[in-house]
């Protein structure tokens, strides 16, 4: 796969060996020193010359002329220096030839590497509470997991996708009390999760009257966790409504999950670990209660048994991490889970690592975002305002077909363009922004046809399609001096290094680096599309810009796909 970056550090690197064998102290690949310069008019790509200077004891220009010379023939147009750096500048004519050819040689993988080959990564997320309503809050670890997981995939990783249940708690068996007194079962499997929070209100309510009812809660609980036939059937039957609905959102955004096994699946795993704790000498007694203290760390003591002998969230974690290790041997294991978890996971990864599991260190890793709010409103559970996924999801739909059948009244497939670009709005707008950074969401500006968004590069994708379809029959060889402008250059520029752009993403857990990277290809796109003719009176020039607008829509897919959006060919 042609890499411009690897091709001039390559090449740069053994010229300069050639041309100065002497020298010591220069770096065994020039590539990691390779920077993209701020204004393509300084060049393609930047070489800090005082870094080379120095092993070679010679002045930057010297340097300059050296390569300048040896890089002539090898599609390297020329090296200049200037203000401590050597410049590369690409010919022209050779760069569109070149990367076009190897992007439509494989136009699925362009961006894809083999850099995870033989590595494994575990991905918890979205993670959703049994009983709880699947709202906002759980957006961004759902689309950013979904994301890292196509990214990793991509990069050719084994990836194996977990939805952590939060499925374990006394509130269950509180649920199953309430259920056993006032409810009936049709009304749990219309109203869902809706009915089951009413019957867990309604418990406190009446245990408020009458404590003894907190008794028989735990009684249930109990049984749940003794592996009680009746109270596991309803435990069970309340996942599975639970999950009935989140798989309406997972359907939507295409979301999938290689395994669910959530909090109570570690219930029995448990005991290993405390017993493991205590052998290693980290369990203290507190008030009745286990901890790990983690005072030494700067961090409040790690919970791991309450005094009544439950165990934790944190206790549960330390099941799971340990199995995943001994089921799936991961490289990385990520948690993407809103940064306000942040302690937990410190703890929880320093408990790992005193318990001798070295890997904790280096391959457990937090991965946190922020807050997402709603139209200028914080997120809240209690009074009125929280924002289902569902009716999020089935509103953006609503919003997209409105404006679609504004815009293109004649499209066949109107709701199905609808979906997607309903969706994609959504999920670009979860995704713009490194993802520490707090989101506020608006409808107007996730759905603007013209601005930085989801529809607006869809729009770019489906205007190359309808290019590309408009063409007529053409046998012309290329002529790739049809694409020496600055706007085929610069739209070429950035195809070339899409590639760095999603080992990046990976390598950071930063999908949004591909966010911008196919929405500048997209504003590259449409400078190029107004600024020429593509479909000329010249056979051999047309052939050209049609290579570059099949190659543009082809990474803008890839883009879009790794960041959880669909690409429709009409809009
Ligand atoms: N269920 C938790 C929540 O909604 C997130 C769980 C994240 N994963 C984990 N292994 N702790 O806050």
């Amino acid at each position: 796969m042609m890499d411009m970056k690897r091709r001039i550090a390559d090449l740069a690197g053994s010229m300069l060996k050639k041309a100065f064998p002497q020298a010591e102290g220069l770096p065994e690949d020039l590539y990691a020193l390779l920077e993209v310069p701020p204004d393509s008019a300084m060049g393609d790509y930047a070489f800090p010359c005082f870094k080379l200077s120095k092993a070679l004891r010679l002045a930057p220009p010297l340097i300059a002329k050296t390569l300048a010379e040896a890089l002539d023939e090898n599609g390297v147009a020329r090296v200049e220096c200037a203000g401590g750096y050597l410049n590369f500048f690409f010919d022209r004519e050779t760069l569109a030839r070149d990367l076009l050819s190897a992007i439509l040689a494989a136009p699925e993988k362009w961006g894809s590497s083999d850099e995870g080959a033989g590595k494994t990564v575990c991905l918890d997320y979205s993670s959703i509470n049994i009983a709880k309503r699947f709202h906002l809050g759980h957006l961004s670890t759902t689309v950013l997991g979904n994301a890292l997981k196509r990214i990793y995939d991509f990069q050719g990783w084994h990836t194996v996708s977990i939805n952590h249940l939060g499925d374990w708690g006394t509130q269950f068996g509180k649920m199953i009390c309430a259920y056993k007194k006032w409810g009936e079962k049709d009304a749990v499997e219309q109203g869902g999760v809706d009915e089951m929070t009413r019957l867990y209100v309604r418990f406190g309510e009446e245990a408020a009257k009458d404590p003894a009812l907190e008794d028989e809660g735990r009684a249930w609980f109990k049984k749940i966790e003794e592996g009680d036939p009746e109270a596991l059937e309803i435990f069970q039957w309340f996942k599975e409504v639970t999950l009935k609905d989140a798989m309406r959102v997972y359907d939507v955004l295409d979301v999938k999950f290689d395994s669910y096994a959530g909090e109570s699946f570690y219930a029995d795993k448990t005991g290993r670990v405390v017993k493991e704790l205590e052998e290693k000498g980290l369990l203290q007694d507190s008030d009745g209660a286990k901890i790990v203290d983690l005072e030494a760390f700067g961090m409040p003591p790690c919970l791991i048994l309450k005094s009544d002998g439950a165990t934790l969230y944190h206790t549960r974690d330390i099941a799971a991490a340990i199995y995943r290790k001994e089921t799936y041997h991961f490289d990385q294991c990520l948690y993407v889970v809103a940064y306000q978890q942040d302690l937990h996971f410190r703890q929880l990864f320093k408990v790992l690592e005193l318990m001798g599991y070295d890997w904790a260190k280096d391959q457990c890793k937090h991965v946190a975002f922020g807050m997402v709010s709603y139209e200028g409103q914080a997120m809240a559970t209690r009074k009125g305002h929280v924002v289902l996924l569902d009716e999020l999801l089935t509103r953006a739909q609503e919003k997209a077909l409105e404006i679609i059948k504004e815009k293109s009244p004649n499209l066949e497939n109107k709701e199905e363009v609808a979906r997607q670009v309903g969706v994609g709005a959504v999920v670009y707008a979860t995704l713009q922004n490194n993802r520490i950074k707090d989101i506020d969401f608006w409808w107007d500006r996730a759905l603007n046809f013209d601005g930085e968004t989801g529809p607006y590069v869809q729009y770019t994708f489906a205007r190359c399609c309808s290019v590309l379809r408009k063409a007529p029959e053409n046998n012309a060889a290329p002529a790739y001096a049809a694409l020496t402008d600055d706007e085929s250059q610069a739209l070429l520029r950035l195809l070339s290094r899409f590639p760095e752009a999603v080992s990046e993403a990976c390598q950071r857990n930063e999908p949004y680096l591909i966010t911008r990277a196919v929405t500048d290809i997209a504003k590259a796109y449409n400078k190029f599309y107004y600024e020429h003719r593509i479909l000329d009176d010249d056979a051999a020039a047309t052939a050209a810009r049609l290579e570059l607008t099949r190659a543009c829509a082809q990474v803008i897919k890839t883009g879009l796909y790794l960041i959880g959006l669909s690409a429709p060919e009409r809009m």
